[in-house]
């Protein structure tokens, strides 16, 4: 078993396209999860949630996709270099609409970790809450991963969160519900690497108490 652990405070960084609500719920609770926020990058100038970092102080950065079309190593190379002058112990995907390269996974690995709105491996990609419903799952959620190398809403799963799908759901009525299991379930993983509560043996996470 190999323990997982960032050191005390771990630093972490925040990246963000869009809404930030997951951000948020972050934020918000960093004290009690034991973190350090030390800032939120955004893929995307025009994304809400850069606004709400802001007002509640934290440093922000854009590096636009649109700056970089086409160059996925100038990219990554920009966030490098901007998360190593943050010195992050632990990058946070929510929301961050961009896949990362292998090179950047593979520099950071076990050190990236994604929220993705279904119960991976079921439903990864684009719209998973319609894939759900379109499925007829009767039971959904989310999942905490860490982000691996060459594969996408994929890696070791650290924790999942279920949700009933209702036979009158939605692909937004499950995506609200599954939204307020992600609140939860972010900051909850995120403490618990901090505690350093979490173990790998080989590809898989677990954590205590697990045998040997
Ligand atoms: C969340 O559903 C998250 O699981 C997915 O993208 C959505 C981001 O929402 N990866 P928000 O920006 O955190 O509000």
């Amino acid at each position: 078993m190999t323990p997982l652990y960032y050191g005390p405070n771990p630093r972490v960084a925040i990246l963000i396209s869009g809404r930030g609500s997951n951000m948020q719920a972050i934020v918000w609770a960093k004290e009690l999860l034991g973190v350090t926020v030390v800032g939120v990058v955004s893929s995307n100038a025009k994304a809400p949630g850069l606004a709400l970092a802001e007002a509640a102080g934290v440093p922000t950065a854009v590096i636009a996709s649109r700056d970089h079309k086409g160059d996925r190593a100038a990219y990554d190379a920009a966030l490098t270099s901007l998360l190593g002058a943050w010195r992050v112990d632990l990058i946070v995907l929510a929301g961050f609409m961009r896949i990362l390269s292998d090179a950047f996974v593979t520099r950071f690995a076990w050190h990236i970790i994604n929220i993705h709105p279904s119960l991976l491996p079921a439903f990864p990609g684009l719209d998973p809450h319609g894939q759900a419903v379109r499925a007829g799952v009767k039971v959904s959620g989310c999942t905490v991963h860490f982000v691996a190398a060459g594969q996408v809403d994929a890696g070791p799963i650290i924790a999942q969160r279920t949700v009933p799908v209702d036979a009158d759901d939605t692909a937004e009525t499950l995506a609200s519900r599954v939204l307020v299991a992600e609140h939860r379930l972010y900051p909850s993983v995120i403490a618990g690497l901090a505690r350093g509560e979490y173990f790998r043996r080989g590809a898989l996470v677990f954590s205590l108490p697990v045998g040997d």
